[in-house]
């Protein structure tokens, strides 16, 4: 049994808790800089332990995996601690601030043949990978145009970590990480892009637009803290087109052929709530003494930072302390 020691009792630490129920996980701590909340968490989803110190958590031998669900901006820090105490590792999206820390703790990983993944968990949904299955098939020929936003109008209070540069805020690291992913998923790294952003003085991303172009197709891609966008992913082919509904927690995709005409469904309804499928892909990679999953390797998500390094760059925006 793989059994799961979690840092922060936030939002996602939650979601990540009820998908346990069905997967063959064990919660057997959790950490939380106050204690109340891990005893909160602990009465409502069984946790044999509680922490009221992250460090603390990590020394005890008895956790196979730790999940980390602080902000990205932390992500970097709590890795290399959990490294420290020779953890392996389910990190939340985004992975770091930028390409470089997510080097870092890979090699700190590969050094020490510990396992580690960032918590992309639209790549392990069934709907998302059946998708693959079928355009690597040729279902709708080649790929000529991908589409897919990720945005929302979100009422600001500015104590939240989405709103906070010290803690990686702003649309891109939370939200344009699943176009860039899915992109990639579909179309591999771009030859160029292009993108145009709406910063806030305050020093994060408040929307942004990127248009990659690969050899014979083009991803049109944005998100947005502030707008709220279309949730249909669009993938279109030479021979037809593919509709994914909600594509970042998938459950529904229609394919169509160049008629419009539906050719076929899929749909496969999540068994809790859609993080059941990277947890039990965590634990598949652990029982088979993987140090990565096929499905989610280290070079993934060192393409998306550096992608998004690049997009910043563009922008001219700096998280506080990178040089
Ligand atoms: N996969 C998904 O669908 C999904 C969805 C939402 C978020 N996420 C990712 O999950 C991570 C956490 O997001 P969340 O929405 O759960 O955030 P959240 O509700 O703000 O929780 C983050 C937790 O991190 C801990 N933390 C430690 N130092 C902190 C600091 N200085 N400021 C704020 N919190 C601090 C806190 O736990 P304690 O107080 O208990 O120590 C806090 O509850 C982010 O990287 C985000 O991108 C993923």
């Amino acid at each position: 049994m793989v059994r799961f020691g979690v840092i922060g009792a936030g939002r996602i630490a939650k979601t990540f808790s009820e998908a346990m129920k069905v997967t063959k996980g064990y919660l057997y701590a959790i950490a939380s800089r106050d204690i109340l909340k891990a005893r909160k968490y602990q009465k409502a989803y069984g946790y044999e332990k509680v922490y009221d110190n992250y460090e603390e958590m990590l020394k005890d031998d008895n956790i196979d995996c730790v999940y980390i669900a602080t902000p990205h901006g932390l992500h970097f820090e709590h890795m290399m601690l959990a490294l420290k105490y020779h953890k392996n590792i389910l990190c939340e999206k985004s992975f770091t601030l930028n390409a470089k820390q997510a080097l870092t703790v890979f090699n700190k990983a590969k050094e020490n043949h510990l396992f580690i993944m960032e918590a992309m968990w639209t790549r392990f949904l069934p709907t998302i990978k059946e998708v693959k299955h079928r355009i690597d098939q040729s279902i709708i020929g080649e790929i000529t145009m991908l589409e897919a936003h990720f945005g929302f109008s979100m009422k600001f209070n500015r104590k939240d970590r989405l709103v906070n540069p010290n803690l990686g805020g702003g649309a891109l690291l939370d939200l344009g990480v699943y176009p860039i992913h899915f992109a990639h998923l579909f179309l591999g790294s771009p030859l160029s892009f292009e993108t145009k952003s709406h910063l806030d003085p305050i020093g994060i991303d408040l929307s942004e637009q990127y248009t990659f172009q690969y050899h014979n197709a083009i991803a049109i891609l944005s998100s947005s803290l502030e707008k709220q966008l279309d949730k249909v992913a669009l993938i279109k082919g030479t021979k037809g087109y593919i509709k994914i509904y909600d594509f970042w927690k998938a459950e529904k995709a229609q394919i169509f052929d160049l008629d419009h005409h539906l050719i076929e469904e899929i749909s496969y309804p999540h068994l809790k709530n859609g993080f059941e499928y990277e947890i039990n892909e965590v634990i598949r990679c652990l029982e088979e003494n993987l140090t990565e999953s096929p499905l989610m390797p280290y070079q993934t998500t060192l393409f998306v930072m550096k992608q998004m390094d690049e997009l910043r760059h563009v922008w001219g925006l700096k998280y506080p302390g990178e040089d």
